[in-house]
């Protein structure tokens, strides 16, 4: 429904809900007051409710792909005979303003247990500068150095879109013109019970979940942002997420093969690193026969754990959640009646409802409900000619997932500190080291400064790195 059609009165709503079995959606109508009843009108209104069994049906039937059915995938690597090449093509492409930055944040952050935006999680070695900023900074380096805007898309959720915006006006858009950054929320899809009805958060409001960063696509378009951009000439969208703050937003590179490597269509283009061990939670790049990511909780352990003749990982290509999209393959994707042609995916989780019959609040001790959600990798599917470029994991790859143990904060911490004190040493710059060789520093190197070892080579830090300090550069 949107926001211009007339809302459907009590009698057509009925009439629907009992063509599409979900009657108990208006099971407390009796007891609502006027502004509830039109609050539970509306949300009805947009429900798929005549979707839903086709989308519970199609996630129920999702194929998990066996050893047989599935090949490695051969990935392009930084040092490419031909990289300068690409490079130029992909620097043209940023400086004509054909690219902006996508950034999906409206993930919850629950394993990490950070109240708030992941994007605010202090998350830098020395400032403890929060996510956004350094998302913001690198985007600003990039301006500077190519003489351009580039716009950035920030897609958050219901649960977060507040107070994202919130920090971004608080810390003054990051001191980008306000205009380049354009935040806009996901999409939501009803959560439904294992016999596929549509649970009630409260008597007048259907429990709903966020539609997966697959969602980002449908919330584009709808959002008008897909529109925005294209009249803009923007060709390319640069997407990455929340959790990584040693992501190259731009990357000219990636950006080059994406354009121009022969087997490559410009639809869509990832980035890979090479798994760290089998139980690594990383999505895979398979061939299926077309290129597909493997998710690390689908992947049955004759897959993940597969070895070649040499030792090696056989599906190897973790995927870092890394992409380079067309608009005009995103518009392709949209023309759907459901706003995009990605597959549904479905997860059994708790989700607490108020019981139809009794009108108690359940908060249930086991599983109950389906959650559906869409995977934006699944694009890849889709597209023609869609090529991996695998990256080094210490210069791209610093995730923040969990509170504690791998994948934290502590490990963010060292690997973008290790990767400051390789680029200060490729610089040239000394770095005090202890015996066995580890850094005797804390290092940070924010964007504005540097975005490489070219960048301290030509600019390097003013005093020397002191043993035991913490440096920001
Ligand atoms: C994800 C990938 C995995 C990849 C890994 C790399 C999925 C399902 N898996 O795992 O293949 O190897 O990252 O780090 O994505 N988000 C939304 N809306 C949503 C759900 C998620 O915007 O409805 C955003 C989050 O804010 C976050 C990102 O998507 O930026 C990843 O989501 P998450 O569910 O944390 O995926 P991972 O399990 O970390």
């Amino acid at each position: 429904m949107r926001n211009t059609d007339a809302v459907p009165t009590l009698a057509e709503t009925r009439q629907r809900l009992e063509r599409t079995g979900q009657p108990q959606l208006l099971a407390f109508w009796e007891s609502l007051d006027e502004v509830r009843r039109g609050e539970l009108l509306v949300s009805i209104a947009r429900l798929p409710l005549e979707h839903l069994p086709a989308m519970l049906a199609q996630a129920a039937g999702l194929a998990k792909p066996s050893a047989a059915d599935i090949r490695p995938v051969r990935p392009y690597m930084r040092d490419h005979p031909e990289a300068d090449r690409y490079r130029g093509i992909g620097e043209d492409l940023v400086r004509r303003g054909r690219v902006a930055a996508f950034l999906v944040a409206g993930g919850q952050g629950t394993r990490l247990g950070w109240r708030g935006p992941k994007g605010t999680f202090p998350a830098t070695p020395v400032a403890g500068k929060p996510l956004f900023r350094v998302f913001a900074e690198q985007l600003m380096a990039a301006e500077r150095r190519w003489g351009v805007r580039i716009p950035w898309f920030v897609m958050t959720s219901e649960a977060n879109h507040g107070d994202t915006e919130r920090f971004f006006e608080d810390n003054r858009w990051f001191g980008r013109p306000r205009a380049d950054t354009m935040l806009f929320p996901q999409g939501m899809v009803p959560s439904v019970s294992l016999d596929g009805r549509v649970l009630l958060e409260h008597a007048w409001l259907p429990a709903l979940n966020p539609d997966g960063h697959g969602g980002a696509l449908k919330a584009l378009r709808s959002a008008g942002a897909l529109d925005h951009m294209q009249s803009c000439g923007i060709e390319h969208l640069c997407y990455f997420q929340v959790d990584n703050p040693n992501v190259r937003v731009i990357d000219p590179l990636f950006l080059g093969l994406h354009v121009a490597a022969p087997d490559s269509s410009a639809e869509m283009s990832s980035k890979s690193v090479l798994k760290r061990d089998v139980t690594e939670k990383v999505g895979v790049f398979v061939k299926a026969p077309r290129l597909t990511v493997l998710e690390y909780s689908d992947a049955p352990r004759e897959i993940s754990e597969a070895r070649d003749a040499s030792g090696a990982i056989t599906y190897g290509e973790g995927s870092i959640a890394i992409h380079v999209i067309g608009t005009e393959f995103i518009r392709k994707l949209t023309d759907h009646p459901l706003g995009s042609v990605l597959p549904w995916h479905r997860a059994i989780k708790k989700v607490p409802f108020v019981d139809p019959a009794t009108g108690t609040r359940i908060e249930p001790a086991e599983p109950n409900a389906i959650k559906l959600e869409s995977f934006v990798f699944d694009a890849l599917h889709e597209a023609e000619g869609p090529i991996v470029l695998r990256t080094d994991r210490v210069e791209e790859f610093a995730p923040i997932k969990n509170a504690t143990g791998e994948d934290s904060p502590a490990t963010s911490k060292a690997i973008q500190c290790e990767r400051a004190v390789r680029w200060l040493r490729e610089a040239g710059i000394a770095v005090p080291l202890h015996a066995n060789g580890q850094p005797d520093c804390v290092v940070e190197i924010s964007p504005l400064t540097a975005t490489g070892p070219e960048d301290l080579r030509a600019n390097p830090p003013t005093k020397p790195i002191a043993r035991g300090s913490e440096t920001l550069i």
